[in-house]
């Protein structure tokens, strides 16, 4: 479900190109695409509207089709049998309803009840590289500032980009903005994400706070964050300033995250390699450098993490966990 958007056309690369065991795949958009036809696995495949029919007899549901649509058909789909990953924010905090990064706490998913919630694209990222720090040493404090891609946003905030960065590039006035606040083209936006009435936290913070603590089982943790729009396409990057509770040396904290499932290291800085948002675009793995001692804070490392917010930020979780859902026997059944 939001077969064609950004997330769910990603989806649809990766279910192909993991060989994901699929009898019949159903590609379902809102009615703006209904019949519209979408390549997949050497097939024409038709897209349906969701509708009460068009969700019968579905075993897994891939769903990056926005918040409100989740909250209205996700019940829908589990009560027509179906097994529901998540990619919208709606049902991430709701206490029956894990938050589940495939390597971090896949261990969660057994207890699901037909809803399993894939995180926000920056708590991703950021917790795939947290978690053997954790492991090893435990964490008291989080200060972070996101760079996020304005795909982040969704197929309209990338032709906003596009157009409004060819007005400036040949000397014309850019359009209005209409999905961002301000210009987006060769500026920096202070708001990720929208302001709720009277909180000083853009939702986007808000997630990175709740939904970190929440995938790492831990209400303790401490958590800063300031969530910035970059105007990158794909690709978001986060300035991390990890406290943890036991000493961590630099040099082991590189090790762990050398060892670590999904992580790469790219940590050079002397001869220019760090992570870089246009290196990381169409990759599944987290890409971590610059990692040292905040020169503050004898207890604190700093670290710089890229992530592809399209792959390991959404589509490749939600497939990661269908293939662990498959694996371990979980599609269909609810506790
Ligand atoms: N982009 C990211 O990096 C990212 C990361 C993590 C999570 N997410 C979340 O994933 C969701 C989708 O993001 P996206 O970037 O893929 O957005 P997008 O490119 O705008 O695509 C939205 C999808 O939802 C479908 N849709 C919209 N209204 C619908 C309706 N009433 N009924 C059925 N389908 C409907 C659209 O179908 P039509 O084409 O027919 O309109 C399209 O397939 C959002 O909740 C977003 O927060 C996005």
């Amino acid at each position: 479900m939001g077969a064609t958007g950004l997330v769910g056309t990603t989806i649809l690369e990766l279910l192909a190109a993991r060989d994901f065991p699929v009898a019949e795949l159903r590609p379902l958009a809102s009615e703006r695409s209904a019949g519209k036809r979408i390549e997949w696995g050497g097939e024409a495949l038709s897209v349906e509207a969701v509708s009460d029919e068009a969700i019968q007899g579905l075993d897994l549901v891939l769903s990056s089709a926005g918040g409100s649509v989740s909250a209205e058909w996700t019940p829908k789909l589990v009560e027509a049998g179906a097994t529901v990953v998540d990619n919208t924010s709606y049902w991430r905090m709701h206490d029956d309803v894990p938050l589940v990064v495939s390597e971090v706490n896949p261990g969660a998913l057994a207890g699901h009840k037909g809803i399993i919630a894939n995180p926000n694209c920056s708590t991703m990222q950021m917790v795939v590289a947290l978690k053997p720090l954790y492991d090893a040493a435990g964490i008291e404090r989080l200060v972070l500032s996101t760079y996020q891609a304005v795909s982040g946003t969704g197929k309209a905030a990338i032709d906003e980009l596009r157009t409004q960065a060819h007005a400036v590039l040949h000397g014309d006035e850019p359009p209005e903005p209409q999905v961002y606040p301000h210009q987006i083209a060769f500026n920096v936006l202070a708001q990720a994400g929208n302001f709720a009435d009277g909180d000083d936290h853009t939702d986007e913070e808000r997630k990175l706070i709740n939904e970190t603590r929440k995938i790492l089982g831990d209400p303790e943790i401490k958590v800063s964050a300031t969530c910035i729009r970059v105007p990158v396409v794909t690709g978001h990057s986060e300035a991390v300033n990890v406290e943890t509770r036991e000493p961590l040396e630099p040099k082991r904290a590189r090790e762990l995250l050398e060892a670590a499932p999904g992580v790469t290291v790219v940590d050079d800085p002397a001869a220019g390699r760090y992570p870089m948002a246009v290196e990381a675009a169409g990759q599944d793995d987290v890409f971590v450098g610059r990692i040292r001692r905040d020169a503050g804070n004898e207890r604190a490392l700093d670290l710089w993490v890229v992530a592809d917010n399209l792959r390991k930020g959404a589509a490749t979780n939600a497939v990661q966990l269908a293939e662990l859902l498959v694996e371990r026997g979980l599609v269909g059944t609810r506790v």
